[in-house]
């Protein structure tokens, strides 16, 4: 049994200088561990709610004053002295405290930041990493290391809008470790800087997750833009490096249209596109290629680019088992992109996991662009070895302590790299 003595939190700041939260965890017996959680810009309607101040005075009504509070009063009454038998005890205990659908009374981000460091605290005083922890608690052993999706290019909400799409990002596909997909991509990112250079006259513009942001005049010169990259950069597009994309398209339809590249394209026109992009770009996988409520042509989607990439749903999904059994049965996608602050526990973050597992799904595990120096979501991604890992680009310190955690348990642990093509 696992018994709180002492739970609270406060109120840190994020990469994006905004506030988030950030708990301490006690356990009888002596250890103690934090964690902070990340909060996302271009969120889906469908998440678990992030409780903000709404006073205009501090932060512009960001703040979490009120999350916070919720930590350091209400939980830390109902938990401290109170013992576990392991994480979803405790994360049943807060969802009942809570006891709504979204986590709108105690706040999704107060309930995160206690699930991830009584999480953290369990491992210490059980002796294992955090990675071993995480696989315990989705009960199955270590099995391989991540395929990294790196930010290279951004749009839409996480840069200034130039272009609706909002990341393309590179795969590092011939690349066998870490470290290998690392060296890779420093080489494809110094050559889309230069292209930038050479083509914008700029280099440094870069987005929320440290993408690079030309201003380009269309989603296709994005996507080609990232293959001169990887052909500059001496790669083989498609062989060693493949792209992923992130077409946010719920942030481009309004009134029924896909507004992209001065068109309006109903879901059946925006599949074609999709699928055109797929036949001429080494695509892999493309998130959110329909908007998050567009359930009638998501199965069409899957139809027309199952087999040749990943039809993967994040604002879709918003790592929601009840969303995630939707899309099973209405054979709406393949991949689950898993972030678990869009539903606030570990415990159901495990369940939305086994749910695309069991549907024959790849799973990637993916950060949030409004990110913390906290590395938890590397150990998360080996823990429950996730298809893939998206984090953003390869700057930015808050994208580099994840990478960087994943070089030190590659350092530690000799796990394989999920095969490629992971089929
Ligand atoms: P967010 O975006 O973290 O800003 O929500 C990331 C994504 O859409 O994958
Ligand atoms: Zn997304």
């Amino acid at each position: 049994m696992l018994t709180i003595d002492k739970l609270s939190a406060m109120e840190i700041l994020d990469s994006r200088g905004r506030p988030t939260v950030l708990a301490h965890c006690a356990l009888r017996g002596g250890a103690t561990a934090s964690a902070s959680v990340p909060s996302g810009a271009s969120t889906g309607t469908a998440e678990a709610l992030e409780m903000r101040d709404r006073d205009p005075k501090r932060y512009h009504g960001l703040g979490c004053r009120k999350a916070v509070g919720h930590v350091n009063r209400e939980i830390a009454h109902a938990l401290c002295g109170k013992s576990f038998a392991d994480q979803k005890a405790l994360d049943q205990a807060m969802l009942e405290l809570d006891g709504t659908a979204n986590k709108s009374r105690l706040g999704a981000n107060a309930i995160l930041a206690v699930s991830i460091a009584f999480a953290r605290a369990t491992a210490q005083q059980r002796g294992v990493p955090l990675y071993q922890q995480f696989a315990d608690i989705l009960g199955q052993p270590l099995r391989t290391m991540p395929r990294l999706t790196i930010n290279l290019f951004s749009g839409g909400k996480h840069a200034g809008k130039q272009v609706p799409i909002q990341d393309v990002l590179i795969v590092p596909a011939s690349a066998t470790t870490i470290d290998g997909s690392l060296v890779m991509m420093y080489d494809i990112y110094q050559a889309a800087a230069e292209l930038t250079l050479e083509r914008h006259g700029m280099r440094l513009l870069t987005a929320d997750e440290g993408g690079l942001a030309p201003p380009f005049t269309s989603a296709a010169e994005m996507l080609s833009c990232a293959v001169d990259a990887i052909e500059r950069a001496g790669y083989k597009p498609g062989t060693d490096a493949g792209i992923a994309v992130d077409v946010a398209s719920s942030h481009f339809h309004q009134d029924g249209k896909y507004h992209i590249d001065g068109q309006a394209l109903d879901s059946v026109a925006m599949i074609s596109r999709l699928s055109e992009w797929v036949s001429k770009y080494p695509i892999i996988s493309v998130e959110d290629g329909l908007f998050e409520d567009d359930w009638d042509h998501w199965p069409a989607l899957r139809t027309a680019l199952a087999g040749k990439v990943l039809v993967l749903g994040d604002d879709f999904l918003c790592t929601n088992p009840l969303r995630i059994a939707r899309a099973i049965e209405a054979k709406a996608c393949d991949a689950l992109l898993l972030k678990v602050n869009q539903i606030g526990t570990l415990t159901e973050s495990a369940q939305a996991y086994h749910m695309a597992k069991q549907a024959g799904w790849q799973v990637t595990i993916s950060v949030r662009s409004g990110e913390t120096e906290d590395n938890w979501a590397a150990d998360l991604v080996v823990g429950w070895a996730g298809d893939q890992f998206k984090n953003g680009s390869i700057t930015q310190s808050e994208r580099l302590a994840k990478y960087n955690r994943l070089l030190d348990i590659e350092h530690q642990v000799k796990l394989p790299m999920i095969a490629w093509p992971n089929k």
